[in-house]
């Protein structure tokens, strides 16, 4: 397995993952499919917000993860959401870790101080990778998504990075 950015020949199975998530799961949010369209809006947007697969050369994609502007308001430029999504065949075997391996550092050298996730619950894989990056929990708002017939409460947890007043968020090294 290798983990570096994703390429425009990796979107057809980035798109597979968070479809099949979206119709069956309830980890994302979605109901309705992403498009290819999409997919292409999310490369091109890249080199500021890291999309990362995790690839095998019999399997294809294995996972991806992605960092997301959290909110819109300009006092929240070095806040950045993250995800990480792996394929059910693949799951428990390191590759959400290895995504975040990449992704965390590469946030950080970009000039972002906050990390966030937010964490449809239960999730105990989730939940174990994020806190094992380091990140904590800060609160949950309960019954704030419906899907698949049930109320679902979101847990968030962040990451605090360095210290004192921010420079200015650059795009990720080549
Ligand atoms: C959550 C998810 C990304 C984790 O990725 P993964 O590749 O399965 O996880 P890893 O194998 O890298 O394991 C990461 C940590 O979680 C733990 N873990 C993995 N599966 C677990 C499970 N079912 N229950 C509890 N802990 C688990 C591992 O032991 C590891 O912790 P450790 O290194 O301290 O031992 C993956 O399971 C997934 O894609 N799930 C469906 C979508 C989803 O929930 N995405 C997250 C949205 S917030």
């Amino acid at each position: 397995m290798i983990v570096r950015r994703a390429e425009p020949h990796d979107l057809h199975g980035i798109l597979a993952i968070v479809n099949r998530e979206i119709r069956e799961g309830v980890a994302h949010f979605g109901t309705s499919e992403h498009t290819l369209g999409e997919m292409k809006g999310w490369l091109a947007q890249a080199r500021r917000m890291p999309l990362l697969v995790a690839v095998d050369g019999a399997q294809g994609v294995l996972g991806y993860a992605k960092a997301g502007r959290y909110r819109d308001r300009q006092a929240y430029d070095w806040a950045v959401e993250v995800g990480v999504y792996v394929c059910p065949g693949a799951q428990g075997r390191g590759v959400g870790r290895a995504l975040y391996d990449l992704l965390f550092p590469m946030l950080e050298a970009q000039g972002y101080r906050v990390l966030i996730a937010g964490i449809a619950l239960p999730n105990p894989a989730s939940v174990r990778l994020h806190e094992a990056f380091g990140m904590r929990h800060v609160g949950t708002f309960p019954g704030v998504g419906f899907k698949h017939g049930r109320w679902i409460d979101v847990g968030f947890w962040s990451l605090a990075m360095g210290d004192g007043p921010p420079s200015p968020v650059v795009d990720a090294a080549p």
